[in-house]
């Protein structure tokens, strides 16, 4: 008990937790975890948490999947790390030559080791294209609002959250950014999006000899909100990049590999990027791992003599690392041997039928819902309700939740739900009716 009670207050004193006021964080009586049993997470009480958020949305098959865990060991025994500077490995030449026969029109895999390097890889490649190929005006990205890319500068500068990232913005890019259409629930009738079409169009028309590319999460915003695109959308922004010669970069780092109900969202919604990314759910949310693909086209313009200069400048330590590989490799398999992407529809069809029910809450302003991403908006009067019983609502859910054994996170006044992908049913209704609870709770509050 002594050594458990020091777990809490040794963190309190040494380690710095990530968009944490620190200040509220060390006068909580805050849960240490130490072991992972199916899908959820289990402390140092004994106590266990249903996973309602996939580990920060990248986690699979829960967290104790024994043969993606079995081959990380046995790939560690093997070759606990070599960088692919000058060298190359196994693992990370299978799992390009795999992610490219998936990856429609995709041929070169670069490796880093989470989702903000894979974009900021992205970005650079974006930018050294043009240089290469002798356009030096073409240096411009556009993005849309609300878009989140990651929290490193570049990602900052194309996925701008002034919530979050106002300090820094001494420090960005400037970009051009555009408005983002989100389908809504049936009850706010039919939703046009031709119009945001126009003025991105408008955009491209006068100032495309200025920009190198778009980028976008592919499918669904998730961190600006689960704004999930209406159908087309993405279709016709990559048809625009495509007549207005930009580059389409697409971020699937939180909504590929099955998010969606698709295991490559961007081939579902018919778009046709030059530039993709993954990372989280890519090992199985076992390993920092992440990926940025590009077309055979992107590739040949960084060809040429070394004093040329036209190759990538970029690389970190831990790039292509085999036990990461490995850990994909297996996931990958086991996506095939289980069918995972057809349990995911079916668990989206169950998710769907299960969060109806909020629409009876007054304050449940919007539920917007695609297969294992779900965001249920809180609003009182067209406002939204930012707090409860004098906390910030988001902190009032989150402690809720982890009282009746969730983990579950916010975005401010919108309740998230993102389990792991291959959650059990039992699981799942158990997260849909306790946050079903919280609500009935605040509502009454209200
Ligand atoms: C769409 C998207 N892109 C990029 C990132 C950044 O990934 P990471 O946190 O691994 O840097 C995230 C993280 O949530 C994300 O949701």
């Amino acid at each position: 008990m002594l050594f458990l009670l020091s777990s809490n207050n040794l963190d309190k004193k040494y380690v710095w937790h990530p968009y944490t006021q620190m200040k509220l964080w060390n006068n909580l009586d805050n849960i240490v975890i130490e072991s992972g049993s199916r899908f959820s997470l289990v402390d140092s009480k004994k106590r266990r948490y249903v996973d309602g958020i996939s580990n920060m949305w990248c986690n699979v098959w829960g967290h104790d999947r024994i043969e993606i865990i079995d081959a990380m060991k046995k790939q560690l025994d093997i070759l606990p790390h070599s960088s692919l500077f000058g060298l190359v490995n196994k693992p990370s030449i299978k799992l390009a030559k795999r992610l490219t026969s998936m990856a429609k029109g995709m041929r070169k895999v670069f490796y880093t080791d989470n989702g903000s390097t894979a974009i900021e890889a992205a970005l650079k490649i974006a930018t050294q294209y043009w240089v290469n190929k002798g356009r030096l005006q073409k240096k411009k990205l556009i993005c849309l609002r609300n878009g989140y890319h990651g929290d490193t500068i570049g990602c900052m500068s194309v996925g701008y959250v002034d919530g979050y990232f106002s300090p820094y913005k001494s420090l960005l890019l400037k970009t051009i950014k555009v408005d983002c259409p989100t389908i809504r629930h049936e009850r706010f009738g039919r939703q046009d999006f031709e119009q945001h079409i126009d003025k991105i169009e408008n955009i491209l028309k006068r100032s495309s000899p200025k920009i190198s590319g778009f980028i976008m999460e592919s499918g669904a915003q998730v961190a600006g909100g689960v704004n999930i695109y209406p159908n087309n959308f993405q279709r016709e922004i990559s048809e625009l990049c495509k007549k207005y010669d930009i580059l389409l970069i697409l971020d699937e780092i939180a909504t590929g590999f099955g998010r969606l109900g698709n295991m490559i969202e961007y081939k579902s919604q018919r778009s046709e990027p030059d530039i993709v990314c993954f990372a989280k759910a890519l090992t199985g949310g076992y390993f920092p791992l992440a990926v940025t693909l590009t077309t055979t086209d992107i590739f040949n313009e960084f060809l040429g003599d070394y004093w040329a200069k036209r190759q990538l400048f970029h690389g970190h330590t831990f790039t292509g690392h085999p036990v990461g590989c490995t850990a994909a490799l297996t996931n990958l398999e086991l996506y095939e041997k289980l069918n995972l992407i057809k349990q995911i529809r079916d668990n989206s069809f169950l998710l769907k039928r299960l969060v109806k029910k909020f629409s009876e809450l007054d304050i449940c302003y919007d539920i917007r819902q695609k297969g294992m991403l779900c965001g249920i908006e809180l609003r009182k009067g067209n406002n939204p309700i930012k707090m409860i019983d004098k906390v910030p609502i988001g902190q009032y859910i989150a402690r809720e939740s982890l009282k009746k054994g969730i983990y579950l996170r916010t975005l401010g006044h919108i309740i998230t739900i993102i389990p792991p992908l291959a959650i059990d049913q039992e699981d799942l209704t158990r997260i849909v009716d306790t946050e079903y609870e919280i609500v009935a709770k605040i509502q009454h509050k209200k």
